[in-house]
């Protein structure tokens, strides 16, 4: 168990992820991220970047692979709406001789050892926990835990980001942390090349038919923007291997397409009729002016209406 005492407090630290993994393509936004970590001069401070992009795209692994590259231990922090903000830092609990014991989470462990924390998740957490953050994201790089009653100083190594979902089930992050999580770091859809090769090399034990029959149907919904990932892709993959492994005869169009029914569901099956129902149900609403608000859309008074539109 590693340990570290802190203003005469013991806390016992958590151990980083061991994981390997690999960053496949979309070489951009791993080199944006290294950016944000690297201090190029002695006053220099590292940046503490958001990693934005719909579910299953690959944020995490992006944060994991760049901390890989950089040889530092990586310590993954999940953020949900339940997370206080001392379980960010220190949650005391009771050992065995009755006393109590501090551990430090691995955003806390990340910042005393020198590895990087990735906030996993970030925009599920409440503003109240956010708060416990703003001194180590910002030029003091310190954080004070009242359960333990300890002040930390992070490590001259430690870099952290943030990844999130652009779904509904989250918080608007406070304004005051969202500038001290800068520059957002997008990540797109990965080109159908890159996807084949992310497939594959996710499920080497695959077929060639499977994975471009997946990447057809994943390249095809993110030309209609729809929010299916690399991650729906390799479900889907694994379960029509799984099936066709107990019913060899059953073909592989209609497993895939099942899975997909199973996986996403029914809807998910005709993209084209999902994409069209989606943008006349108002999922994606045309972008309002001031002047909409008082005149109709195509009223000569609405100063706000473009004819060339
Ligand atoms: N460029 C890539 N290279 C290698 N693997 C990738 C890449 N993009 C996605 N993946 C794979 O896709 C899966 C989902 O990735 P990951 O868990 O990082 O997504 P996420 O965006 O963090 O998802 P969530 O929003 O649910 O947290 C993983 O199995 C990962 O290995
Ligand atoms: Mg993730």
């Amino acid at each position: 168990m590693n340990k570290m005492v802190i203003d005469n407090v013991e806390i016992i630290l958590c151990h980083p992820v061991k994981t390997p993994v690999k960053w496949i393509g979309q070489s951009e936004p791993l080199r944006q991220l290294i950016a944000c970590w690297m201090v190029i001069a002695e006053e220099d401070l590292p940046l503490t970047p958001r990693i934005i992009g719909c579910p299953g795209i690959g944020k995490t692994t992006l944060a994991m692979a760049a901390a890989q590259q950089l040889k530092q231990p990586v310590y993954i922090m999940q953020c949900t709406s339940d997370t206080r903000p001392e379980d960010l830092l220190v949650s005391p609990v009771l050992s065995e001789q009755g006393k109590i014991a501090y551990h430090a989470s691995p955003l806390l462990s990340a910042a005393l050892t020198g590895g990087v924390a990735i906030l996993d998740e970030g925009n599920r957490m409440a503003e109240k926990s956010w708060a416990s953050l703003a001194g180590l994201f910002d030029h003091r790089r310190m954080a004070e835990s009242v359960v333990a009653g300890i002040t930390v100083k992070a490590h001259d190594d430690f870099r952290a980001a943030v990844t999130m979902n652009e779904d509904s089930s989250t918080f608007e992050i406070p304004d005051y942390i969202m500038s001290r999580l800068q520059p957002g770091i997008q990540i797109p859809f990965p080109s159908r090349e890159d996807e084949l090769r992310i497939l594959s090399y996710n499920i080497p034990f695959s077929n060639q038919e499977i994975l471009e029959l997946c990447v057809s149907y994943l390249q095809q919904s993110h030309n209609l923007d729809l929010p299916y990932s690399v991650r729906d892709g390799i479900n889907a993959i694994r379960y029509v291997l799984k099936m066709q492994h107990s019913d060899p005869d059953t073909d592989t169009e209609t497993l895939f397409k099942n899975a997909i029914v199973q996986i996403l569901g029914e809807d998910a099956v005709d993209l084209e009729k999902l994409a069209q129902s989606r943008k006349s149900s108002g999922e994606h609403l045309p972008s309002m002016n001031l002047g909409d608000l008082f005149f109709p859309d195509e009223d000569d008074l609405n100063p706000d209406f473009n004819e060339d539109f």
